[in-house]
């Protein structure tokens, strides 16, 4: 199977979010990427649910919701219920992570963890066979647009050897700073899934930058 591409809908027009949920729709584009922010768990805030309950109503993909958020628990059955298919939580914000992640599959998700640019992929040893997907944090989470962090794919390599070592099915995704140079490296390291939000964007033509990120 061929790599999945996940805009960011964090670096969409929020003036013109219908516009731009159409735009991912007709695209080559496989899921939604959506970035919730509390200000706690990272320095910045993005949106809830009443832009959750748009891309629900209009958004034909799948929705991959990255939760960027403190205690995340408290919001799982909420996410669903606004349409989520993938949930991810941090590691770092997890402390009973084991417990987190049943949680969301009880809820009938898929249950992501993602992982800062400083922690090590050892340490999810003991939960990698748990989880249908790892985001990988390529930059610092809270922002969008900012420069990939080159030690990243390092750490895809060494998370294939884990997730085959484990019989694990997880997914591998790349989250910040994805863009025309690394991407098909990325790809070549053992990425399964890439997020993007200034590559597709900030480009002229963001539906044809999608087809690109698509082509090996
Ligand atoms: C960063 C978010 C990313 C962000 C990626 O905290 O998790 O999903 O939208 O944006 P780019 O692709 O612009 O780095
Ligand atoms: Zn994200």
């Amino acid at each position: 199977m061929s790599h999945i591409v996940a805009p960011s809908v964090l670096s969409a027009d929020f003036g013109n979010l219908q516009r731009d949920i159409e735009m991912i729709n007709a695209s080559d584009a496989d899921w939604f990427h959506v970035d919730i922010m509390d200000g706690m768990f990272v320095p910045n805030m993005s949106f809830g649910f009443p832009v959750m309950k748009v891309l629900q109503k209009h958004a034909k993909k799948p929705l991959d919701v990255h939760l960027m958020i403190v205690d995340p628990d408290r919001y799982t059955q909420a996410f669903r219920d606004t349409g989520a298919a993938t949930l991810t939580v941090h590691f770092e914000a997890c402390n009973h992570l084991h417990r987190s992640i049943q949680n969301i599959k009880n809820a009938g998700m898929n249950a992501g963890v993602a992982i800062n640019p400083h922690t090590s992929i050892q340490l999810l040893e003991d939960i990698i066979a748990d989880v249908d997907l790892v985001c990988v944090m390529s930059v610092n989470p809270g922002f969008g647009g900012q420069k990939f962090i080159e030690n990243t794919f390092h750490k895809v390599i060494a998370l294939k050897k884990l997730i085959e070592d484990k019989k694990s099915s997880a997914k591998i995704e790349i989250d910040g700073g994805v863009d025309m140079n690394n991407y098909k490296k990325l790809v070549a390291c053992g990425a399964d899934v890439l997020v993007a939000g200034n590559t597709v964007f900030g480009s002229t033509n963001p539906k044809e930058t999608i087809s690109q990120l698509k082509q090996i």
